[in-house]
């Protein structure tokens, strides 16, 4: 089965957001916690921004065996001295260098004409190549940027020794059936596109990252850059943990695989809030506290007898292994009755609309019922029917 790369851009483009800085001690603590997730590649940082992140690419180079480090250039010498130089420690190590393609970037943002930006393409990645072997292109708003200069942007940088060619969605602006065709056309147009491996790098304005980054996966794409839960610049990234798990689940029909440690993924969204203090939206994908949960009694009833009715995700693959049926007003008595023999309480089944009423108008008063006040609503509710 095909594979696809998992490249974890927390510490980079998560880490620029707002809300989101970390200390040098923190963004080593999460890298390594990266390194048990198991992704194939972390950008540790953008070395030109500050001293502080060049020597933290470097103490994460120091830690870390197995994943690639990365670290992010503009395409200038300066920029990838720095980035070369917080490599030095990396046992396996990239530059990923990048410049902006489109109109509006090259004219307003850059001031330069296309012909300036091929030969800045050319002879920094043929810099950057004489330092390290190994090499990322970005071509950044490449979903804005004129299909046919994109095509000429990319072959040079595959002839100044790119290996890697990322297609990033920078404004969140592409939608699916779009970028697969922006991809197709890159595939079909440029020469030496063989020779090397296609990344996307989707941001979420529409809340499009995952999808994007899934039908890129759907036109051969093979290496992802994501973040845990999504964050990133503005509505952030696409979110690592809802691509791994659409490719697992949906395997059927992606047929690929990533190397990602499914158990590790719910204590890296954890900890990163935990670091961050940037919280996750209780029903988000996979790492939400509702995840996994089910209140609603027709819900409830269909899981108790049958857990294919409304789960598709088998929540003890990714380590939760709570009880997912929560009490709440919309719940019925079979929800109550596994809960009491989940508990242990002892109870008359003949009894069981009484227990319904008197939870139920406890609840209308609390948004949630804890395992105390649950089964001492039990126990007073038998008392009363004994009086
Ligand atoms: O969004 C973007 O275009 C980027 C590049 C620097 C890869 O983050
Ligand atoms: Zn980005």
């Amino acid at each position: 089965m095909k594979k696809i790369k998992i490249f974890d851009t927390t510490l980079r483009d998560g880490e620029q957001s707002p809300g989101c800085s970390m200390s040098l001690e923190e963004k080593v603590k999460f890298a390594k916690q990266l390194e048990k997730l198991n992704v194939d590649i972390i950008e540790a940082g953008f070395a030109a921004s500050s001293e502080k992140d060049l020597k933290a690419i470097q103490e994460i180079s120091k830690n870390i065996e197995k994943p690639i480090i990365t670290s992010l250039a503009r395409c200038n010498k300066d920029d990838i001295d720095k980035a070369y130089k917080s490599l030095i420690f990396a046992k396996k190590k990239r530059i990923h260098v990048f410049i902006a393609t489109s109109k509006v970037h090259m004219k307003d943002k850059l001031h330069m004409s296309e012909e300036e930006v091929l030969m800045k393409v050319r002879s920094m990645v043929k810099y950057a190549k004489s330092l390290c072997e190994d090499i990322e292109f970005s071509l950044e708003d490449a979903t804005r940027t004129d299909k046919e200069f994109m095509v000429k942007v990319i072959t040079i940088a595959i002839e100044s020794g790119a290996n890697v060619i990322n297609i990033p969605d920078t404004v969140g602006y592409i939608v699916p059936n779009e970028y697969r065709n922006i991809i197709n056309y890159i595939k079909n147009n440029v020469p030496n596109i063989n020779n090397v491996e296609l990344s996307t790098h989707c941001h979420n304005d529409l809340g499009l990252a995952v999808a994007n980054t899934l039908s890129g996966i759907e036109e051969g794409i093979t290496q992802v850059e994501c973040t845990v839960n999504g964050i990133g610049e503005r509505a952030g990234n696409a979110a690592l943990e809802e691509i791994v798990m659409a490719l697992n689940v949906r395997n059927d029909y992606y047929n690929v695989k990533t190397d990602i440690n499914i158990k590790e993924i719910i204590n890296s969204s954890k900890m990163l809030v935990d670091i961050t203090g940037s919280l996750v939206q209780r029903n988000k994908p996979i790492v939400g506290e509702n995840a996994f949960k089910h209140e609603a009694g027709i819900h409830q009833h269909g899981i108790i007898q049958n857990k294919n009715t409304y789960e598709i995700i088998d929540a003890s693959a990714l380590g939760v292994n709570e009880d997912n049926i929560v009490i709440g007003i919309h719940s019925g008595k079979h929800a109550i009755i596994k809960k009491m023999k989940n508990m242990n309480i002892n109870f008359d089944i003949n009894n069981i609309d009484m227990y319904v009423s008197e939870i139920k108008k406890y609840l209308e008063d609390h948004k949630t019922i804890n395992d105390d006040v649950f089964s001492q609503i039990i126990s007073k509710s038998k008392i009363k029917k004994r009086s």
